[in-house]
């Protein structure tokens, strides 16, 4: 029997449906899952969807018997503790040279710390930030695998064919060493954050102030998905506008949906690590409060009738406020992925990691498959490939031309926001962002004067060098 070029372990939803991409781009796979229901599933589809060269095990010393050597084996199953548990299985029947890819949401530090394991055993591993859920993982996800260079060497001609395709190749690049992979990944996820509080916030306005329905949002997110907004949440928005009730009820299924938001929680780290990078990062940081506030249903609920919001403002002209909205989105878009690029390379270049993190192919593998994908980030590569050292996305000559121009309409829908009650914690996020960023110079000086009063924690002077401290109190 011929061997398997690959192996893919864990078959729920990303799995499977990774293991039928694989299968159908012409690579002969092996899969094998802890519960055998899901191998049987999974080859069934298999043949159902144009009998793919899958092959199902029950058994994991037959899984890994049937694999080519070097072997390759991707793991899609539960960050944290099941990876640890599925490599503890995996490793006593591998050899040198054969390579482990964790395909999940994985906290980098784990991937670190499990290649270093495995490789004193001369295992290969690497950690894969795959996204673009069950549609993509099926037709063309975009990955990002971190780890050794031998080991993409290895991955690299099946992944390329895996991976979506856009017009300058597969959205696939080896993103660097170490946990990087699964850092690009998490700061994706965080970037996804911020678009979707960014989107949301948007409707809230349109709906609240300008009184638009979900037939009107359907149109005005269809419309802008044709434009500078178009991407894959602007055009799944405008499809659930016109999504009518399932359960019978009169309307759309949008108004039924309970406003709380859920979470796996790699925004949250995104955050952290923003955090601890000294990387500003506020839209994300609004996007994930945003979360956190929404989860508190019952609460709100309860508070609700002890404060009085200001009145909605009234008389606004619905065209210009669709069109201020856009810009305003797409002003605070710009904010969030030039902290998401910030960040990365922030962690790029820390020196406990020299990960040597490329910008622009990261935003190129960006552009297909995944959940933020854009037009947009065509743009983003481009500017990166102009100048991969850009301090700021916001300061590259075209993203600061747009800036300027959109400020007039950014700024109108923030005021009329705050003055309507409707809390934009994205766009003003972004919006503080960009001034803080903007301005020559900031009440810095103040807070630094009074952490010298309080503490001497000293300060620095404008119109000559030195360290100093003052006698506040006379
Ligand atoms: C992707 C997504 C995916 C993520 C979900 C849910 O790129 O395909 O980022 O990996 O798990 O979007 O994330 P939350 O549950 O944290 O919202």
């Amino acid at each position: 029997m011929s061997q398997s070029k690959v192996g893919l372990v864990g078959l729920a939803v990303m799995g499977q449906n990774l293991a039928l991409n694989i299968a159908e781009k012409g690579f002969p796979i092996s899969v094998w899952n802890r519960s055998p229901g899901k191998v049987d599933t999974t080859v069934e589809r298999a043949k159902n969807e144009g009998n793919l060269p899958l092959t199902g095990y029950h058994e994991l010393e037959d899984f890994i018997g049937s694999l080519e050597r070097p072997r390759r084996i991707i793991m899609l199953v539960k960050a944290g503790k099941p990876v640890d548990a599925t490599i503890d299985r995996l490793v006593p029947l591998l050899e040198p040279g054969d390579l482990i890819v964790d395909g999940g949401n994985e906290w980098y530090p784990n991937t670190e710390r499990r290649a270093k394991a495995v490789g004193e055993k001369g295992i290969m591993y690497m950690g894969m930030g795959v996204s673009g859920g069950e549609e993509g993982a099926r037709n063309g996800p975009s990955m990002m695998p971190g780890g050794p260079i031998e080991a993409w060497q290895m991955l690299q001609p099946i992944v390329a064919h895996v991976a979506a395709q856009v017009d300058d190749g597969p959205c696939v690049v080896h993103i660097g060493p170490g946990g990087s992979g699964n850092y690009v990944k998490m700061v994706h996820n965080g970037i996804e954050y911020g678009d979707m509080q960014l989107i949301a916030e948007a409707y809230d306005i349109l709906k609240t102030v300008g009184g638009l329905t979900n037939e009107e949002l359907h149109q005005v997110f269809d419309t802008w998905n044709k434009g500078e907004l178009e991407s894959f949440l602007v055009e799944i928005t405008a499809q659930i506008f016109a999504k009518k009730d399932d359960e019978g009820q009169d309307g759309h299924l949008v108004d039924y949906i309970l406003d709380k938001t859920g979470m796996k929680g790699t925004g949250r780290w995104t955050v952290m690590e923003a955090a601890d990078n000294s990387v500003a990062a506020p839209t994300m940081a609004a996007a994930l409060d945003a979360r956190f506030l929404s989860g508190l249903k019952e609460e709100r609920v309860a508070a609700a009738p002890h404060f009085k919001g200001p009145d909605v403002v009234t008389g606004v002209d619905k065209a210009q406020l669709i069109d201020d909205v856009r810009q305003a989105l797409y002003a605070s878009k710009i904010c969030s992925y030039a902290q998401g690029m910030n960040l990365i390379r922030a962690a790029s270049n820390d020196p406990e990691h020299n990960w040597g993190l490329d910008l622009g192919s990261i935003a190129r593998i960006w552009k297909g498959g995944c959940i933020i994908r854009a037009a947009f980030l065509d743009r983003i590569k481009q500017a990166y490939d102009r100048d991969a050292n850009l301090p700021n996305l916001m300061i590259d000559g075209e993203f600061a031309k747009e800036l300027n121009e959109r400020q007039p309409a950014w700024r109108r829908v923030v005021g009329l926001a705050v003055a309507s009650g409707i809390a934009v914690p994205g766009f003003s996020g972004s919006l503080a962002y960009f001034d803080q960023y903007r301005r020559a110079r900031l009440p810095a000086n103040l807070v630094q004067a009074q952490r010298d009063f309080f503490g001497r924690h000293t300060f620095k002077r404008t119109d000559k060098e030195g360290t100093f401290s003052a006698m506040w109190e006379e």
